[in-house]
Formats: structure tokens, C-alpha cells, sequence
């Protein structure tokens, strides 16, 4: 069957769905060593983030709790919106990188490249 006007997967495989919980935060490497924190906000909606914190040098996934949308940071618990990366509580003032993210056959995949610097 020609099933493909779906492009060939790319990217990066990260762990199977059911490996994070729901409201939970998982984590990868990019081959240059940046970590990255995954969000399973739940069922299939998942997002990907740079894990450090732009305020200091916290890890998210780390350090972090998700509660809906928002990462909220465990140091001085500023937060952002995992879905666009925008801050939204101070100290965070500066967007935290996002990373296209997404299940396939049971399989969280992100994108190696940040979704676009916003400022
Ligand atoms: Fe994240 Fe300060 S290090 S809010």
C-alpha cells in the first residue's frame, strides 16, 4: 500500500510513549550532547525543551514539575510553556528552546533541531 505521502521519519527516537507517565518529564541527548527534557502532558500530546533552565543552571526534567502546560522550574520556580517555550512566570524572561515532538507507533520522536529561536 502507498501509504507515503507521510515523510520518512526523522529525527530522534526517544523512548516508548509509556515509559513517561502522564504529567511526567523524561529526557534525552542530542548527539551534541544538549540535553533535552520530554513532556507527556497526556494520552499522545508530547513536547520536547532544552533542559536548562534559561535563568540559571537548573535542570527541568531534573528539577521540574509539570503541571498542565507549564514546566515549572524547582529553583527559584519560574516557569515556561512547554508548547512554545515562552516564559511564563518570573525570573524565567528568556524562552526556553522547543523541539518538535511526537509519538509514532507508540514511539516519542523529536526533532534534532529547536523549533525556531524566538526571542
Ligand atoms: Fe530556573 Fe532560576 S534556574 S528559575
Amino acid at each position: 500500500p502507498a501509504t507515503s505521502s507521510a515523510a520518512q521519519p526523522t529525527g530522534l527516537a526517544v523512548c516508548p510513549l509509556n515509559d513517561i507517565d502522564e504529567g511526567g518529564i523524561g529526557s534525552t541527548y542530542l548527539e551534541d550532547g544538549t540535553r533535552i527534557a520530554i513532556y507527556r502532558v497526556r494520552g499522545e500530546e508530547v513536547f520536547a525543551t532544552d533542559d536548562k533552565c534559561t535563568h540559571g543552571a537548573s535542570s527541568l526534567c531534573d528539577e521540574g514539575t509539570l503541571e498542565g502546560h507549564v514546566i515549572e522550574c524547582g529553583l527559584h520556580l519560574g516557569s515556561f510553556d512547554v508548547r512554545t517555550g515562552k516564559p511564563v512566570s518570573t525570573p524565567c524572561t528568556k524562552a526556553v528552546r522547543t523541539y518538535a515532538a511526537q509519538v509514532r507507533n507508540g514511539t516519542i520522536w523529536i526533532a534534532t533541531e529547536p523549533s525556531g529561536e524566538s526571542s
